[in-house]
């Protein structure tokens, strides 16, 4: 039988802002599919508190990596924000979800949509080789409230250098004026038309998927405009156009 934690061993947190932080932890034998989630877990006041957690590293890399979000009155990840190196903290062994290119059709065009945090799991998946074999190009659009949130800029950097036109990157900042994202909401975007300018590509059932992940309204209000232009949700049994993944 397969345990239910690895202990795991925080070799880095890295604080983006006040709120937002990235932990890295040396784990044994953890096994996942790039844009899988595992539980995480750590003893607060002598309770487990387990919550999922989707991982940021590719499964080439060595050390796991979390991206968080530290919320108001939230148990875990208030918790997770005050680990430091040398900290232990509890990992499940094994990736779970469905967010995943293995259980995407075959098209042209894959767009990455996410609030906040949940661009983690896109850029597990964009480390690895399969995006790049698999689709003529990758859309991966970043929502957050403010500017100084858009993080792993550097990441994004190094893979838009590896694959140049390919690789379209597009950021919303809904609640302040910025020079380079877009300000408002993906869903109003895609009614309008403004989003398939900005990438310069058409979204159409015959050339499109579309990985929704993150805040639960963004993902419905996202999949009402999708079925609008004719994207239908995926599923195993009957295959579409959209895989969601709501954080809570
Ligand atoms: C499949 C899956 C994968 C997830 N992956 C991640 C991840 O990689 N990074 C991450 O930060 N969270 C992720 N989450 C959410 C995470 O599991 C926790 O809910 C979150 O970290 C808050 O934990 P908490 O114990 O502090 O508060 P909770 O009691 O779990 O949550 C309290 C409230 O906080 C809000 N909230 C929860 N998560 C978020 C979030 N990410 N962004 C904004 N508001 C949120 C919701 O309103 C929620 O009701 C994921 C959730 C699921 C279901
Ligand atoms: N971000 C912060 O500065 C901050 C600070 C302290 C605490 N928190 C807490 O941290 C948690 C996470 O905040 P977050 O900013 O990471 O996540 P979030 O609230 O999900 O916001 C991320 C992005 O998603 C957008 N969004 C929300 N609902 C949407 C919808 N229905 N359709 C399309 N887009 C939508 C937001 O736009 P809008 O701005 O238009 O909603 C924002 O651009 C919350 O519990 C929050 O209270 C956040």
């Amino acid at each position: 039988m397969t345990e239910k934690w690895v202990q795991g061993e925080v070799v880095d947190v890295k604080h983006w802002t006040e709120t937002l932080y990235s932990v890295k932890v040396s784990a044994p034998n953890v096994e996942f599919i790039a844009g899988q989630y595992t539980k995480v877990s750590l003893s607060i006041n002598d309770q487990e508190v387990a919550r999922p957690y989707s991982f940021v590293n590719s499964p080439n890399e060595d050390i796991l990596e979390f991206y968080s979000v530290s919320v108001p009155n939230g148990p875990l990840s208030t918790a997770m924000q005050k680990l430091k190196e040398g900290d232990n903290i509890n990992i499940g062994p094994k990736g779970n979800g469905f967010l995943i290119l293995n259980e995407i059709p075959i098209t042209e065009n894959i767009w990455m949509l996410a609030t906040g945090t949940a661009i983690g799991p896109y850029l597990s998946i964009l480390k690895t080789k399969d995006s790049w074999t698999k689709f003529k190009k990758v859309v991966l659009v970043h929502a957050v409230r403010y500017e100084k949130e858009l993080t792993y800029q550097d990441t994004i950097r190094d893979i838009k250098d590896q694959y140049g036109d390919r690789f379209i990157y597009i950021s919303y900042v809904s609640r302040e004026e910025t020079s380079t994202s877009l300000r408002g909401r993906i869903p109003k975007d895609i009614g309008n038309g403004v989003l398939e300018k900005e990438a310069n590509i058409q979204m159409n059932p015959n050339n499109t998927h579309v990985m929704i992940c993150g805040n639960p309204a963004m993902l419905k209000d996202t999949t009402v405009e999708l079925k609008k232009i004719g994207l239908k949700k995926h599923r195993r049994s009957s295959p579409g156009h959209i895989t969601t993944e709501n954080y809570w």
